[in-house]
């Protein structure tokens, strides 16, 4: 049994964010009984020539256990060669990114691009699989529009777009390969970021993909996740943006799902999470660490009395000792808190 199959369900999985999901933020969202954590994106062919930088963002401490960390890249030598790599590590598994839309990703041919190219897809999933022993998982979007004239790595937006590949076109091409988990963000790679995202291509990949499958997009609240996994019939869900400023969101779906209610913390609590937060960035991260946690603490003050203008002072703090001040000072807010 890999580590997937020994998880209790619903799996409620940190879904990977590059810039977000690093070394301070993991730590403690996995400390509010996330199952499974996933790194930033790391490059199969940054790991594969020993990038420091890269090395470092991945560095993860043995309390985030299960990590799985996901590569993107589009050479299937490239993703069993890193994939080594991140096995020696340590990781609890890897991930394959078919669906990521970053500018940087997919004019190099990775992420959301790759599911025009179904074959290719399987090639990367099947050798990476045949490299390591730990488990390796997927995350793919809804569909994408391809134009099959156009090549890899080009997001042709011409009126002759006119076919789609979809996740289920993807998962028909690499479900007979021993895939422990799939990720799915149910929106396609040009519907808008924001909304309920439309679910039916999740029900869909359901019905055909064998393992575990997590349904993401959309879930900001514990009522939310409770609707993903209803509408789905999903194994888990992934939380991405969901997660901002809001790290015990694990606590309370997990509180929700099996007692029916959850509790929300108070600006006492909210203030010894942040400090909680910028302590580790202090520890497991460099200097930088602390450019790095800035648009964390906006997050945190979202939506408080005067939130602009602490804002301001968040946004350039430089020691945790700055931080600890700037709250100190902070008022508990008198109106209820949007959590
Ligand atoms: C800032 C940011 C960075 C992201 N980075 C990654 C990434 O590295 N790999 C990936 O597969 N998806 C990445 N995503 C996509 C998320 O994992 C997720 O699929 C998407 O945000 C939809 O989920 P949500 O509605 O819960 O935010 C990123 C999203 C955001 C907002």
């Amino acid at each position: 049994m890999n580590f997937w199959q020994q998880l209790k369900k619903p799996i409620l999985a940190l879904a990977p964010m590059a810039g977000v999901t690093d070394a301070a933020f993991r730590p403690l969202v996995k400390s509010y009984s996330a199952d499974v954590i996933y790194t930033e994106f790391a490059s199969t062919h940054a790991l594969i020539h020993g990038n420091e930088a890269t090395r470092r963002m991945i560095a993860y401490q043995p309390e985030e256990q299960p990590v799985v960390c996901q590569l993107f890249g589009n050479e299937p030598e490239k993703f069993a060669e890193s994939a080594k790599i991140l096995e020696s590590l340590g990781f609890a598994g890897v991930d394959i990114n078919f669906g990521c839309p970053a500018y940087k990703v997919v004019t190099h041919g990775g992420g959301v691009v790759l599911m025009k190219e179904p074959e290719l897809c399987r090639k990367i999933v099947e050798a990476t699989c045949n490299a390591i022993k730990i488990p390796v998982s997927v995350k793919i979007r809804a569909s994408i529009k391809c134009d099959p004239t156009t090549s890899l790595g080009a997001v042709s937006t011409t009126p002759r777009d006119v076919q789609r590949k979809t996740a289920c076109d993807l998962v028909e091409a690499i479900k007979d390969l021993p895939v422990a988990a799939l990720m799915i963000h149910g929106r396609s790679y040009e519907q808008p970021f924001d909304g309920w995202p439309d679910v039916s291509m999740i029900t869909a990949v359901r019905k055909i993909f064998p393992g575990i499958l997590l349904a993401n997009g959309g879930i900001y609240t514990p009522e939310d996740a409770k609707r993903m996994l209803d509408e789905t019939g999903a194994d888990g869900i992934g939380i991405a943006r969901g997660a901002w400023g809001k790290p015990w969101i694990f606590q309370q779906v997990h509180d929700y799902l099996t007692t029916g209610s959850y509790v929300k913390p108070t600006w006492d609590e909210i203030v010894a999470v942040i400090i909680r937060h910028a302590e580790m960035a202090k520890k497991y991260k460099s200097e930088h660490g602390f450019i790095e946690l800035r648009k964390h603490l906006a997050w945190y003050v979202k939506g408080i009395p005067h939130a602009s203008a602490l804002r301001q002072q968040l946004v350039r703090v430089k020691t945790l000792e700055e931080i600890i001040a700037i709250f100190q000072t902070v008022p508990a807010p008198a109106i209820p808190l949007l959590i």
